[in-house]
């Protein structure tokens, strides 16, 4: 993937180390009233353990869990925690707002006075509708946040309600499996194709950016897709073991094009500010400079089966490493505990290049 290092390479990632001591130290109130988190399995914190169906993806079972406290499986695919519950720490939460569908049938005195937020992020889900099977897709999301939206105004004034979800972020972390749904109906597209696949992807995205703006978001915070072709999966079907090049033009495309879009947005909505948290850069970071920031393993999984332990998911009888703190793939397609760690810390107080055109913080704190 990479050749030389650029020169910015080794002060960025000494910063980011040092990122991670400093928001260990940090115990300080939250920044933010709440979080409300849309997207994929990236985001999803136990959505999908409330359907039901065989073709729902799921994390809900060992060894998903066995560094999360009193190793349990939460519906999170990871070994512990993943970007979303690192984010909520840094914002100075005591934890992750729990899954919209765990609290969606009992009145929550916290999260109707619009504080706390909820997760309504769906592993398998993308930005369009037709990605994922019997998932809460993105537009549907958007909806479950409306109905939370009238019981905060109801519960606390319409006012009120605008006030504090204007002050709220916005976590959207979605784009990964629109890429592998398209790629896998055709691995070999034209660069019309290719074209016309990213530039609906983003209209959509920009769709639901929109919708969310119309409920009274205000402080969008988006995550990046990282470059998907070189996780383990795409990579066990690489004749060479190599990273799979049209999943990260694809990727770079989407990427690109939703950083315009929000750029757009906020010169035409009053009112809209936002951060691009780019994953895409931190991985890309630990793929350079694996040993700098902690890592041995940036290839195969820590568990799983197969080449790369990328032939199947996390699921009780697969292969467990032990350094699973080494390892920048917890699963077939997704991150670490460590790596979501780093990612949280940089995309919440890193430079430009790994959140702009502000970080995290700096949206959380932003006074409106
Ligand atoms: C964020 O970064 C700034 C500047 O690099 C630093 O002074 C500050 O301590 C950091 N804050 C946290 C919470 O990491
Ligand atoms: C919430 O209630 C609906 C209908 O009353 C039911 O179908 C659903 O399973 C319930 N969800 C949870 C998480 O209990
Ligand atoms: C929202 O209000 C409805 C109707 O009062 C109630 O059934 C539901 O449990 C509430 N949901 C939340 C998250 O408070
Ligand atoms: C684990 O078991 C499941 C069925 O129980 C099977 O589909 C899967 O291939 C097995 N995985 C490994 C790594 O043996």
């Amino acid at each position: 993937m990479a050749t030389a290092s650029p020169a910015w390479i080794v002060p960025v990632l000494l910063a980011l180390a040092a990122l991670c001591a400093a928001a260990e130290a940090e115990a300080s109130p939250a920044k933010v009233p709440a979080m409300y988190v849309f997207g994929d399995s990236t985001a999803d914190v136990g959505s999908n353990n409330y359907l039901p169906g065989s073709a729902v993806p799921r994390a809900n079972f060992p060894h998903n869990g066995v560094d999360f406290p009193t190793s349990r499986p939460t519906g999170r695919f990871s070994n512990g925690y993943n970007g979303i519950d690192f984010l909520a720490l840094n914002m100075g939460f005591k934890r992750s707002p729990p899954p919209f569908l765990s609290v969606a049938n009992r009145t929550n005195r916290q999260i109707t006075r619009g504080l706390l937020g909820a997760n309504f992020a769906s592993a398998g889900s993308g930005v369009l509708d037709t990605t994922g099977d019997s998932i809460v897709s993105m537009s549907k999301q958007v909806e479950q946040f409306a109905t939370l939206r009238c019981n905060i105004s109801a519960r606390i004034g319409e006012e009120a309600a605008d006030t504090v979800l204007s002050r709220s972020l916005f976590v959207i972390s979605t784009g990964g499996n629109d890429i592998f749904a398209f790629f896998s109906a055709n691995s070999t597209p034209t660069a019309a194709q290719k074209q016309m696949f990213t530039s609906n992807l983003v209209s959509q995205y920009k769709n639901h950016v929109k919708a969310l703006f119309g409920l009274g978001a205000r402080k969008l915070a988006v995550i990046d897709v990282p470059p998907i072709g070189c996780c383990p999966y795409p990579r066990s079907l690489h004749p060479l073991g190599a990273c799979i090049d049209v999943l990260n033009e694809l990727t770079r495309g989407l990427n690109k094009g939703v950083k315009d879009a929000m750029h757009g947005l906020s010169a035409s909505l009053g009112g809209f500010k936002y951060s691009i948290g780019s994953s895409h850069a931190v991985v890309q970071s630990i793929m350079k400079h694996p040993q700098r920031l902690g890592f041995k393993e940036v290839t195969t999984a820590c568990c799983g089966s197969g080449k790369f332990n990328g032939k199947s998911g996390c699921t009780p009888n697969a292969t467990l490493c032990d350094n699973r703190h080494e390892y920048l793939f917890w699963d077939l397609l997704h991150p670490t505990h460590a790596t979501s760690k780093l990612a949280a810390a940089a995309i919440y107080n890193g430079s430009l290049h790994f959140a702009a055109p502000i970080n995290f913080r700096q949206l959380a704190e932003d006074q409106c």
